[in-house]
């Protein structure tokens, strides 16, 4: 029995989860929201649904919609149109942040358990196929015991700008916030007990924000391993929305390290100058194939409603993701560690 779908918000990520969801096969219907009618049209000619609208609670509304996946912009969507969408009985796939505050955090995901509802948060880098390597070696012990880990993420101003206009959250909460879900859980059952953090603000803040350019964080596991990531938003274009990662692994018997910088397809015009296409954090659609997380997650998603997989990002993971990076915040505007749990 096929299952209809909702997307509510189909700016950049839910244009490519409303496509994606447009093509499963296990999807009989798909219903599509966004409050911008000309973004609505574009993704209604690219994704044909069934029904669209510029009120999302037409889709809660319809009790034939058994799931919704929430890409809304600015983040402060999140917690009441899922907590409304819980509410409704449906499942849900959310972006992250899960939600602003950590209360609201934990009332949608005891929502969720109490009403039997699948929620999960759209950390896509799991999904990412060098990620996804990373988890490998480490759980069959090529690498030997884990020691440390470093990731060092960069996005482009024009992208960097665009966040940080829309939301006060931090880059830890915005950026860095991938990288620490996916070294927690590569390194699960291991847990974050002590963080530090440093800001700086040189470029952005010349701007009329007092947005920061930087944050690194280190996080230190109770087995001793410690995490660095680093998340920044001045890089040069380099494409529209470029990304660039870099990821090193260092365990008892071996290292791993990953380049993610795309370079590896480098187009050059007059126009542009250099680019790197297909270096987006998502992914995007190249003619008839997908390259990048998003797609492949959605479908996921799809499939633990659909046909019970396990889910892959469980909402508890995510809470502990943001106790870390509200703990870097803290720890950033204080100069000093924060321990895990905290007791403030
Ligand atoms: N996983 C990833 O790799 C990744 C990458 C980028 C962004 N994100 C996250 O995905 C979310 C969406 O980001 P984006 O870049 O696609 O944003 P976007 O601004 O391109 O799209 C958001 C859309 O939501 C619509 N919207 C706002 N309020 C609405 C409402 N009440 N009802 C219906 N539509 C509404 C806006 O009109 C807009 O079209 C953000 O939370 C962001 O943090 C995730």
């Amino acid at each position: 029995m096929g299952i209809e779908i909702g997307i509510i918000g189909v700016g950049w990520c839910g244009g490519i989860r409303a496509i994606t969801a447009a093509d499963n096969p296990q999807i009989t219907k798909l219903h599509i929201c966004d409050i911008k009618p000309d973004r609505l049209d574009e993704v209604v000619k690219l994704s044909k649904p069934a029904s669209f609208t510029t009120d999302y609670r037409e889709i809660l509304a319809n009790p034939n919609v058994k799931m919704v996946m929430i890409s809304t912009t600015p983040e402060n969507t999140h917690y009441p149109i899922c907590k409304a969408a819980l509410l409704a009985g449906k499942h849900v796939l959310i972006e992250k942040p899960i939600a602003q505050q950590r209360h609201e955090a934990d009332e949608l995901i005891e929502l969720a358990e109490k009403r039997g509802l699948v929620l999960s948060v759209g950390y896509s880098q799991r999904f990412n196929p060098r990620v996804a390597y990373i988890k490998k070696v480490i759980d069959d012990g090529t690498l030997g015991e884990p020691v440390t880990a470093l990731s060092s993420r960069n996005l482009a101003a024009d992208l960097g700008g665009r966040i940080q206009g829309r939301t006060k959250l931090s880059l830890a909460a915005m950026e860095a916030t991938h990288d620490l879900d996916f070294l927690l859980w590569c390194l699960a059952p291991r847990k974050p007990i002590r963080v530090f953090s440093q800001i700086s603000a040189k470029r952005m803040a010349k701007g009329t924000s007092n947005a920061p350019d930087h944050q690194w964080i280190m996080v230190t596991l109770d087995d001793g391993t410690t995490l660095t990531v680093g998340a920044g938003v001045i890089m040069p274009p380099g494409h529209p929305q470029y990304c660039q990662t870099y990821m090193q692994i260092i365990g008892t018997e071996g290292a791993l390290t990953i380049y993610d910088d795309r370079s590896e397809v480098t187009l050059n015009t007059n126009q542009h100058g250099i680019r790197y296409p297909m270096s987006t954090m998502p992914g995007e659609f190249v003619g008839h194939v997908f390259e990048g997380p998003m797609a492949t997650e959605t479908n996921y998603f799809i499939d633990c409603v659909a046909r019970g997989k396990p889910l892959m990002v469980k909402p508890a993971e995510a809470r502990l993701v943001m106790e870390v990076y509200v703990a870097a915040d803290i720890s950033a505007e204080r100069n000093e560690p924060v321990t895990l749990p905290r007791n403030d």
